[in-house]
């Protein structure tokens, strides 16, 4: 799996968009403020489109496609252009639809037997969501104790914030951080770009890659 996009930034930005026409400007805004992943998750009818829209008009950012809940869910992804999955659980039958399509897929994992579950099916890089409500940092710190010698290594989504980001990127089993902070709801629907270039430039400011 080439996770290089993920190495290099180190923060993917979650969006649930609602309307297509506001993918382009999103992706954009992003792209102003220095981050060039963005994962747009497939809560809304417009998914697919936005993840192809974004794929044709602003090619330096990488596109993942989240909330993967079916097979099916993995086959749209993939036909709009999806460069990467992300499922909030550990399924079957969208581990198996994305190996067989070669989508890198980062299933959502909590519990030491879903990560060993990831590992039997072959993926090493996993979501830990919902991170915050799931014990967050000391958690994925008690995680590293049998698992840090294995090369598993994790992606916290789910209550992260610009204060509580670096945190996380402390731990040394963590690649990157998720969040849809940077694509407020309330922002998109205003229009906001600057705003939401203005927080994301905020958020890669303090990471080391
Ligand atoms: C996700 O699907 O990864 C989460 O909804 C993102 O979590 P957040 O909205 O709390 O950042």
């Amino acid at each position: 799996m080439n996770v290089e996009f993920i190495l290099k930034q180190r923060l993917i930005c979650v969006a649930v968009i609602e309307k297509p026409e506001d993918s382009v400007p999103l992706a954009e805004a992003l792209v102003a403020g220095g981050l060039n992943c963005i994962e747009v998750t497939f809560r809304t009818a417009a998914a697919a489109e936005c993840i192809g829209r974004i794929r044709k008009i602003v090619p330096q950012i990488t596109v993942g496609a989240g909330t993967l809940l079916s097979a099916d869910n993995v086959k749209r992804a993939v036909d709009a252009g999806a460069q990467f999955g992300v499922s909030p659980g550990l399924s079957e039958a969208v581990s198996q639809a994305a190996r067989q399509i070669h989508l890198p897929l980062f299933p959502g994992v909590v519990t030491s037997t879903e990560v060993m579950r990831a590992m039997e099916w072959g993926w090493t890089l996993l979501k830990f969501f919902p991170a915050e409500t799931s014990g967050g940092v000391n958690a994925l710190k008690a995680l590293a104790g049998p698992f840090g010698h294995t090369g598993v290594k994790f992606i916290p989504t789910g209550g992260i914030t610009a204060a509580t980001l670096l945190s996380y990127l402390a731990v040394p089993q963590v690649v990157a951080v998720g969040g849809s902070w940077m694509a407020d709801r309330k922002l998109m629907a205003e229009k906001n770009w600057a705003k939401i270039t203005a927080l994301t430039a905020e958020a890669v400011k303090g990471i080391v890659a």
